[in-house]
């Protein structure tokens, strides 16, 4: 097991790593996402590889937008996989965005990355631009699949309309949207919670605005440290953006409310109306 919180583990024993090993970030960056095992780093990235396969139809043709790309982590599988197609990214975090610019940018040119200096409470507090304004950089009708992976979980409500509207601009119809979130359906105060979602930092315990109880957080004075949203919320914020739910919500882990479960967080797939062209 790699430990990155070790001072001692240095890039030296990520180039014992196979293909591509200058891919993988600088460890003072991963430890900022909270990162303490490079397994699990890994896992999260195959893992998503996996779920955009199987719900949102991703092949090696595909037009990609991720949202919040952070790291890379998910691009990183998805070289593998996206030989004929394209990714694009964007990302608050100037840091990890001019990382992935000198790297995978260089070794990969299909996949581009744009830093957007937006606001996060938690993520960039100095940040110029309010989500719930941003534009997302891209023409309509651009990609085949959109999907953002623990970052709904960073935002605010009025954020996220804005951020669903922008998808939905930007899909091609018959397009997909794979969103990770945690749904406050599946959480009960005091019900034990698995790993580390035991902790503090996930008690979903504090309303906050006019949200009532369709959203929470568990910092009231950092809102956008850790959110979680009641799924007719999402509901009708993908039918206002014109976005249908593709299925019911896939459970994740987190909460200690299912046996089965697929990933980490809950999947919310959305869909474009319409049919897609070729993917
Ligand atoms: C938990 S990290 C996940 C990163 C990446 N999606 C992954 O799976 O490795 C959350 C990321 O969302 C980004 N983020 C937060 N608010 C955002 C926003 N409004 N627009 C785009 N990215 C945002 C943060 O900067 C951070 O990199």
């Amino acid at each position: 097991m790699i430990d990155v919180r070790e001072q001692k583990t240095d890039r030296s024993q990520m180039y014992e790593i196979a293909y591509e090993p200058n891919l993988i970030p600088p460890l003072e960056l991963m430890r900022q996402e909270g990162v303490v095992v490079l397994e699990d780093w890994f896992r999260w990235a195959e893992e998503w590889s996996m779920i955009l396969r199987i719900y949102g139809g991703l092949t090696m043709n595909s037009s990609v937008l991720e949202i919040g790309c952070g790291l890379g982590r998910i691009a990183f599988p998805l070289r593998y996989i996206l030989v004929n197609g394209t990714y694009e990214g964007f990302e608050i975090s100037y840091d990890k965005v001019a990382f992935l610019e000198q790297t995978f940018h260089k070794a990969h040119p299909n996949f581009r990355f744009i830093w957007a200096n937006v606001n996060n409470t938690y993520y960039n507090p100095a940040g110029q631009l309010p989500a719930a304004d941003y534009r997302f950089p891209y023409p309509r009708n651009s990609f085949n699949l959109v999907y953002a992976a623990s970052v709904f979980t960073h935002m605010l409500p009025d954020a996220t309309a804005n951020y669903f509207h922008q998808a939905a601009r930007v899909l091609k119809p018959g397009g997909r949207c794979v969103f990770s979130f945690f749904l406050l359906d599946y959480y009960r105060q005091g019900r034990p919670r698995p790993s580390v979602f035991g902790r503090p930092s996930f008690d979903f315990d504090h309303q906050y605005g006019n949200y009532g109880t369709d959203f929470a957080t568990v910092v009231p004075e950092n809102p956008e440290q850790m959110t979680a949203y009641r799924l007719d919320m999402i509901k009708r914020l993908a039918a206002d953006a014109g976005l249908e739910l593709a299925q019911a919500p896939v459970p994740g882990l987190w909460s200690g409310s299912f046996d089965h479960w697929v990933c980490a967080q809950d999947l919310i797939v959305l869909q474009k109306p319409g049919l897609l062209a070729n993917s």
